[in-house]
This record gives C-alpha cells, structure tokens and sequence, in this order.
C-alpha cells in the first residue's frame, strides 16, 4: 500500500461499533492524540455505523478526550448497525457521508462485524483503517484483544467472591462468563480463580460426567465447588442453551442461560444445594485495567500512524509482543477459539 505523508490538514473521522469494551475510550483519544499531534483534525461519529448513515458527529479535540484513559464505554457510544443490512448500499451511503462531511479517512473500532463493514468498504476503496476489539478474545488477525483482560479480571474476582459464600453453605455456584463461541474468558478466568470444572464451547459437556466430577469431589470431603461455564458451552447432542432469543443486524443470536440450566440439572440430579450466577455485562463495565490501557493506547496510536501514511485497508493488531499491520479481511477469518493447552493446563486443578 503507498505510504502517502499530507502537508494539508485533514480530517480524520472514528467510530466504535458492536458491543462496547473497557479500553475503547483509550483507543480513541490515542488515534485523537495521535491525529492532532500532527496538525490534523478528528470527528467522532456516534453509535458506530449509524452515526455515518445518520449524520450524527461530533468534533474530537484536546478538550473532549481529556480525562478518558480510565473511564468505561465509549464516549462515542455503540450499536451493532450494519449500513449493508436489507440490501443497503453502505458503500454509496459512506462516501457520500465523508463526501459532505469532509472526512479524509476513517478508524473503525469494533469486533468481526464492524470490522467486516470496514474490510468491504476498504475493497471499495474507502480510507479505512481498523482496531479490532472484543473482551471474547477470538478475532482472528491479532494475538489479543484490549477488554479481554479486563474482563478476565472482573470474573475472577467474582470467583473469588463466590468461593466464600459457596463455601459458607455448601452449595455447588456455577458462574456463567461472556465470550460467545470462544472460552477464552471462561478458561483464563477460571484458571486464575481456581474453578472445579470449567465449560467451554470448544468442548461439548456431558451432564452426566459433570454430575458424577462434583460428586466424586464431594465424596472425597470436598463441601463446595466452583463451576465456571461460557455462554457458548453446549451438551453433547444437545441444542445451545438460552434463555432469550432474536438477533442482531449481523444475525448473531443472544446467547445466555446455560447457567440457569446447569443450576437445574445439577441440583435435580445430585440433590446438591445449586445457584447459578450470570455475571453479564458487569464483564464490560467500568475502567479498564493498565494491561488493556495500554494496549488500547499502542493500537489506537498505530491505527493514526497508518492513516497518516495512507496504509488503509488495515487494522493495527497485536503480534507477540509487537503492534503490527495485517489486512482488515483478515477480521473475518475463522474466529480464533481457545487453545487446548490453556484448558488442559486449568484441568490439572479440577480434582
Ligand atoms: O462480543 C462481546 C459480547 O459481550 C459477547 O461476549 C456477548 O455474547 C455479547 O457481546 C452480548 O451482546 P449484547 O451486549 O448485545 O447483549
């Protein structure tokens, strides 16, 4: 891709879409900094792809990114709008946006699905460059997402709160995680928390063997146990688990429930006092912690450097320890699921 340097001032647009994560706010004012520090100058669109379809912005200055390094969400909010749903032209719709608004070049922040948006806007030929995000930790293209940490640490500090009063009343507590069809959240959180069994999209369970894993504990004078179970964990032969239903705009289904469920089966079969915790989205609130800060930071401040030099088409990822450029399709590639040696490493600690 030409590496093109601009003497003229330019405006250079951001928005974050899907889900929101901790570390989004870092992202921004890094690109914003970034941006500024060379002359240029940054809006903001507002909830992801609907403020480009809508015409909803707002003006980034030093001003308004002051103060954001450890504040939650997204200053410029989120949606999980896509401008090709029901046969949309997003393309035509996102340049004429740009055309009117006088935007140079875009980032866009976001998961497989807004990065899917931008990845087909750059084939058009739009400026884009991408930040991939998600606390799930399963894009592909990058070896790791900022909010992933964060919400690993969110969990296991709820693990550790739950082994106190699981504890107290002999009770079997199953926590229920975020992270999709990917267990990373579960498995790096129940690792750190010392859970007795985690389940794992990536390893349908038998409920039977999961009956007869707490019992066995419980017969060797164990009182308690601590069961950590992704969103995405399913039965063998069985359908997913949810308890709320519908779609979004990317025709991803809701998922949660698997907990509630496991509460039932476990207390029915085992005559064990069961509760099932669903930790939702306290996963995705509040300040992040200084790994994903700092991470958010080094992506946010590569995503400007690229559209300074014109390198569009790519998201700033992370690669070993380094920050890197791969191609925004990359986004859209299998997602990246759990490694086994990560869940046979947590096993070791099941007994
Ligand atoms: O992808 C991030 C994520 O938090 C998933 O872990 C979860 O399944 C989903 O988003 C929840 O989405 P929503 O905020 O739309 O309920």
């Amino acid at each position: 891709m030409a590496q093109v340097r601009h003497s003229l001032s330019m405006r250079v647009a951001l928005l974050t879409g899907g889900g929101d994560c901790p570390g989004l706010n870092a992202v921004i004012r890094a690109v914003v900094r970034r941006v500024l520090a060379d002359g240029h100058e940054a809006i903001g669109y507002r909830r992801g792809w609907a403020g480009v379809v809508d015409g909803d912005s707002i003006p980034l200055g030093r001003a308004n990114i002051a103060g954001l390094l450890p504040r939650g969400g997204t200053i410029l909010l989120s949606s999980r709008t896509n401008p090709y749903a029901d046969g949309g032209d997003g393309t035509a719709i996102v340049k004429e946006r740009f055309a009117s608004d006088g935007v140079y070049a875009l980032v866009a922040i976001g998961g497989e699905d807004t990065l899917g948006v931008a990845a087909k806007l750059a084939a058009d030929g739009v400026p884009v460059v991408g930040v991939p995000k998600t606390i799930d930790n399963d894009l592909p293209g990058t070896d790791r997402t900022f909010g992933f940490d964060t919400a690993v640490q969110i969990a296991t500090d709820a693990i550790d709160r739950l082994h106190t009063t699981a504890e107290s009343h002999d009770r079997i507590i199953i926590v229920e995680v975020m992270g999709r069809h990917a267990g990373w959240i579960a498995c790096t959180a129940g690792l750190a928390g010392g859970a007795d069994l985690i389940l794992v999209p990536e390893r349908p369970f038998d409920i039977e063997a999961v009956c007869a894993h707490l019992q066995g504990r419980h017969q060797t004078g164990r009182s308690f146990s601590i069961v950590v179970v992704s969103e995405g964990a399913t039965p063998i032969g069985g359908e997913q688990v949810t308890s709320g239903g519908g779609t979004d705009a990317f025709g991803h289904a809701r998922l949660g429930g698997v907990g509630v469920w496991l509460e039932q089966q476990i207390a029915e079969r085992t005559g064990f006092d069961a509760r099932a915790v669903i930790l939702g989205h306290v996963q995705r609130g509040g300040t992040a912690t200084a790994t994903d800060r700092v991470l958010a930071t080094r992506l946010g401040l590569a995503a400007g450097r690229a559209v300074l030099d014109g390198n569009f088409g790519v998201m700033a990822s992370l690669r070993g320890t380094e920050i890197a450029y791969e191609p925004l399709i990359r986004a859209l590639e299998t997602p990246r699921v759990l490694d086994p040696r990560v869940y046979e490493d947590a096993e070791v600690f099941f007994g």
